[in-house]
């Protein structure tokens, strides 16, 4: 104790300070934390809960101190956790899942605390929230699975017609030409599968920056049609357009190309012969400082159900994928379509009527920034 000088007083205040302090600085660590931490006695009545705790399990704690934690809806799922932890003093670690009413999941440690006197003094829990983990390790592994299937169909298909060719159909030179005509379009959608899943990853990993320019958008919307001409003569397709001379965007011109190609052949495969397929362009927005282009790309086509509206922009969805294995499609075409359009920081959005119509609308900034 010869540590402090001056009067017992003053070194009472001294020790009170410091008291003062070590509390202060340990509530701003836990508010501070991004896991939750929650503490409950050995009664499990709640003692400490920080701010990350209540963002987590999606509650309040104002007037919940002091409260049994069995009381707490969104914690009821824990209970089976902190009996065990309680009863057998161990450490548990696991991972739960919450509903509020989105899923989260989150992982929770329960850690007993064992006072001087080797009696329970309660439980410590940090919960953890994994959901972004979790749900990018789900995609992945939806994406592998996706993959393998959209790859073993073509190849199945020209394993086995080379094998009936090599058996001795090959003898006959109207079936071998009709089988290899077969074998060459299932290579060439082997092909289209993989130059679009490679596009696709160049886009996300955006190792390839987008060469910004001045696009006049009459003249690249004209030529693009222009370049679909033939497949929406084919069907019997009337492709028209509506843009402004003079409107100009800055953007890269090739992956704008790209947006519109997607979308013009997508209006010309879901739409049945002796339709039409219309392309407009116009400026919106007020101030100068938020212009604005809007392009849409409507057809009179085959539509899409309600359901499937939002999940048409992930890769490989087709909506029906009979209908779209017909058109050879293989589901990423508008998965590049909304990276590309998020890459110009523009949005995009689908409206459609089943066996009516779709447009998808796609604003884009006149001025990058
Ligand atoms: N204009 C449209 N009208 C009706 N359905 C559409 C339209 N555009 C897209 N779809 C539906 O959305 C699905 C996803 O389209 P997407 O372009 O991503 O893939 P895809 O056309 O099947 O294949 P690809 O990768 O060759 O473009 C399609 O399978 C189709 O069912
Ligand atoms: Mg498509």
């Amino acid at each position: 104790m010869a540590k402090y000088r001056g009067s017992p007083g003053t070194r009472r205040s001294i020790q009170g300070r410091r008291v003062l302090e070590d509390e202060s600085r340990l509530t701003s660590v836990l508010e501070n934390m991004i896991d939750g931490v929650i503490m409950i006695d050995r009664d499990a009545n709640l003692v400490l809960v920080n701010r990350a705790a209540e963002q987590i399990a999606g509650f309040s704690v104002s007037g919940l101190l002091g409260q049994h934690v069995f009381a707490l809806q969104p914690l009821h799922v824990l209970h089976p956790l902190i009996e065990r932890c309680m009863t057998g003093n161990e450490r548990i670690r696991d991972e739960i899942a919450l509903y509020l009413p989105e899923e989260r999941i989150v992982e929770v440690n329960l850690i007993p605390i064992v006072l001087a006197n080797g009696v329970g003094g309660g439980i410590l829990m940090i919960l953890h929230d994994v959901t972004s983990i979790r749900r990018l390790e789900r995609i992945r592994s939806e994406f592998v699975a996706n993959v393998s299937h959209e790859l073993k169909t073509p190849i199945a298909s020209v394993k086995g017609f080379a094998e009936t060719l090599l058996a001795g159909a090959m003898d006959d030179p109207e079936t071998a030409k009709t089988f290899l005509q077969i074998i060459y379009e299932e290579s060439e959608r082997l092909n289209r599968l993989i130059g679009d899943l490679l596009e696709l990853s160049k886009i996300e990993s955006r190792l390839v920056p987008l060469r910004l320019a001045p696009v006049d958008l009459h003249e690249l919307i004209g030529k693009t049609m222009e370049a679909m001409g033939n497949q929406a003569a084919n069907k019997h397709i009337a492709l028209s357009m509506a843009v402004d001379r003079d409107l100009y965007i800055e953007a890269d011109e090739d992956r704008l190309r790209q947006i519109l190609i997607n979308l013009l052949s997508n209006g010309i495969s879901y739409t049945p012969e002796g339709g039409r397929v219309c392309v407009k362009a116009f400026p919106v927005g007020d101030g100068p400082e938020e212009e604005k282009v809007q392009i849409v790309v409507s057809d009179t086509g085959i539509g899409i159900p309600k359901e499937d509206l939002t999940r048409i922009f992930e890769r490989f969805y087709k909506v029906d994928k009979a209908r779209s294995r017909s058109s050879g499609g293989t589901g990423l075409g508008l998965s590049i379509v909304k990276h590309l359009v998020d890459l110009h920081g523009g949005t995009i959005h689908v409206d459609s009527v089943v066996g009516v119509e779709t447009s998808f609308t796609i604003e884009l900034p006149i001025l990058q920034k």
